[in-house]
């Protein structure tokens, strides 16, 4: 496990993004559970402390989730399930024009069926530890999210599509149904008739049928700046964006609010409102809910603290 220091970002593009917002990286922590190390924790300081993102980066297989890569996505879930100075988690792809391309199919091919059966396993265990973060989190889809990539996108709070997003769940053309979750978290999320036209045709869609389906939640700005590299605005730099605006609002009320919604859908509605009273209850005895009164009393903004 190989932990460093550094001031800006890992990748050219991503210093590119570092610099145009001002954004400080505190450090970047390359995770390594098996022989390589495909996913990089990254902390964010300055006025973005709090931030913290997850970058696949598996440029060979377009972040295909490999045993390895799951269990190193693993680790990085768990040191941020336990961190409280993390307040917004961000998930993106180091490799360009991908965010992942789903089960690792060349892996795939040399498993026994109990083989796949355990790693399937796996994989929606992973996926669950995702999704129960107690942080908002937020998919940053520059490029492919297909299959377990785009099964991976569901499990976040909130999706936002770069200008090359290309989002779809192709398992029934591989004569596989979506086995992360993706029949489930799909219907929830656009209803059983539009999830169903997805599933059965296995069609590969751009950022604005997402965007009309309710599956992504912004898209970045497709206008290029003239320059033949430059595509618009990056999923991630939109992503950013969205975390920065969360980012000063009472940390614990947010975890709060999270598990509260969570919940809708998942019980039955007198049970729900209970779920919400002990939400509630919560954030009562916090010294951030005092803060907040009293900055609006002095008429200035709020600085929270956790507790
Ligand atoms: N598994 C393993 N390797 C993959 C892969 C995958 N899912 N997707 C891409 N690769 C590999 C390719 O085989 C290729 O390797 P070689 O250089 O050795 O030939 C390399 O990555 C580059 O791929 P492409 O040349 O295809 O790159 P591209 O930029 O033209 O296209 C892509 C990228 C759109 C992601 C395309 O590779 C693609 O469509 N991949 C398959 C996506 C897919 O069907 N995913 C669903 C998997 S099933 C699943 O996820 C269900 C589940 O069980 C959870």
């Amino acid at each position: 496990m190989i932990s460093k220091q550094v001031s800006f970002m890992f990748a050219a593009r991503a210093q590119q993004s570092a610099a145009i917002t001002c954004g400080i990286i505190q450090s970047v922590r390359r995770l390594s559970t098996g022989s390589g190390s495909e996913v990089e924790l990254i902390r964010h300081d300055g006025s973005d402390k709090g931030i913290a993102t997850i970058a696949f980066n598996r440029p060979k297989a377009k972040n295909a989730l490999s045993r390895s890569l799951v269990g190193d996505f693993r680790q990085a879930l768990d040191e941020l399930r336990s961190d409280s100075e993390t307040r917004v988690v961000i998930l993106r792809s180091a490799v360009p024009k991908v965010f992942c391309a789903g089960a690792d199919l060349k892996e795939r091919a040399t498993m026994s069926p109990q083989q796949v059966e355990q790693f399937l396993h796996s994989m929606k265990v992973s996926f669950r530890e995702l999704e129960t973060l107690p942080q908002p989190t937020i998919a940053a889809l520059d490029g492919a999210a297909l299959g377990g990539g785009f099964e991976l996108a569901l499990c976040c709070d909130l999706r936002i599509a770069g200008p090359q997003a290309v989002l779809g769940l192709p398992e029934t053309s591989l004569a596989i149904i979506p086995g992360a979750g993706g029949t489930q978290r799909l219907t929830r999320l656009i209803g059983a008739s539009r999830a169903k036209a997805l599933v059965f045709t296995a069609r590969r869609f751009g950022p604005m049928p997402a965007l009309s389906m309710g599956i992504v939640n912004d898209v970045a700005n497709q206008e290029s700046t003239g320059d033949s590299q430059n595509i618009g605005e990056s999923g991630y730099l939109r992503a950013l964006e969205w975390a920065r605006e969360i980012l000063p609002n009472g940390p614990i009320a947010v975890r709060m609010a999270k598990r509260a919604i969570d919940h809708a859908g998942a019980v039955d509605p007198v049970t729900g409102l209970d779920v919400e009273q002990l939400c509630y209850a919560q954030v009562i005895p916090t010294q951030d809910r005092l803060e907040g009164l009293r900055a609006f009393k002095e008429k200035r903004k709020p600085v929270y603290h956790g507790h």
